[in-house]
């Protein structure tokens, strides 16, 4: 399989647009959860670990989750990715699940951004159902839908979501939808250059406790 992050992961961490999306997700995450400390958490689509491995001291364990080899080399190049309770998975979460991730063992999942390159999200929102405790919390991180130039020439399976529609596929697949809110519009200048703006949302979601 093409690794289509191979060339972006050198200089990922770099760009200080991406750097500030992590920051700005981080914080929205802290205002969820305040205190993730001795909670099982699983970042989707960690890439280099720019969000994930602010959780590795408090978090009892982080495993890190990424189909991309490249991004996968230069999280496992930082420190605070060797801490024993940080764990790295290549690979989606269909071929994890059951395997190198028991089921109904993490507190929190946290993704910024990966939900837009998976084809099938109703297949993983029964994954991550799969893996969250009863109660267990999702906070994703996505970009607002757009008409296709945020990838442009890239093609990816979705121009970012509907928030109210992706909350119903959570609901469908047995999650509470917690909220939906904008948490970041931003002009960018595209690769055609045009520039253009783009709006990320979370949505939080908490797994029913009686599914
Ligand atoms: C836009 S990047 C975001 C990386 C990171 N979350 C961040 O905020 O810097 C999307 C990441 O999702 C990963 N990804 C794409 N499809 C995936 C899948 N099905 N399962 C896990 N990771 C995936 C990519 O390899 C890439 O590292």
């Amino acid at each position: 399989m093409t690794d289509t992050f191979a060339e972006k992961a050198k200089m990922w961490d770099a760009n200080p647009q991406i750097r500030a999306l992590a920051d700005l997700f981080s914080a929205e995450l802290d205002k969820i959860v305040p205190d993730h400390s001795g909670l099982a958490i699983l970042e989707l689509g960690c890439g280099t670990g720019l969000v994930g491995l602010r959780y590795a001291e408090k978090a009892a364990s982080l495993d890190l989750v990424d189909t991309s080899p490249a991004m996968l080399d230069v999280l496992r190049a930082k420190s605070e990715a060797q801490a024993k309770q940080v764990t790295l998975h290549h690979g989606t979460l269909s071929t994890l699940v059951g395997q190198a991730l028991a089921t109904a063992s993490v507190d929190w999942i946290i993704s910024n951004m990966a939900l837009h390159h998976v084809e099938d999200i109703p297949a993983l929102i029964g994954n991550l159902h799969q893996l969250i405790k009863p109660g267990g919390r999702v906070t994703i991180g996505e970009l607002e839908a757009e008409s296709g130039t945020f990838h442009a020439p890239e093609v990816v399976p979705h121009n970012g979501f509907d928030p109210a529609a992706l909350s119903r596929h959570f609901a469908k697949g047995g999650f509470i939808p917690n909220k939906t809110h904008t948490f970041l519009t931003v002009p960018r200048e595209d690769s055609d250059g045009v520039t253009r703006t783009y709006s990320a949302f979370i949505l939080d979601a908490t797994r029913s406790p009686g599914e």
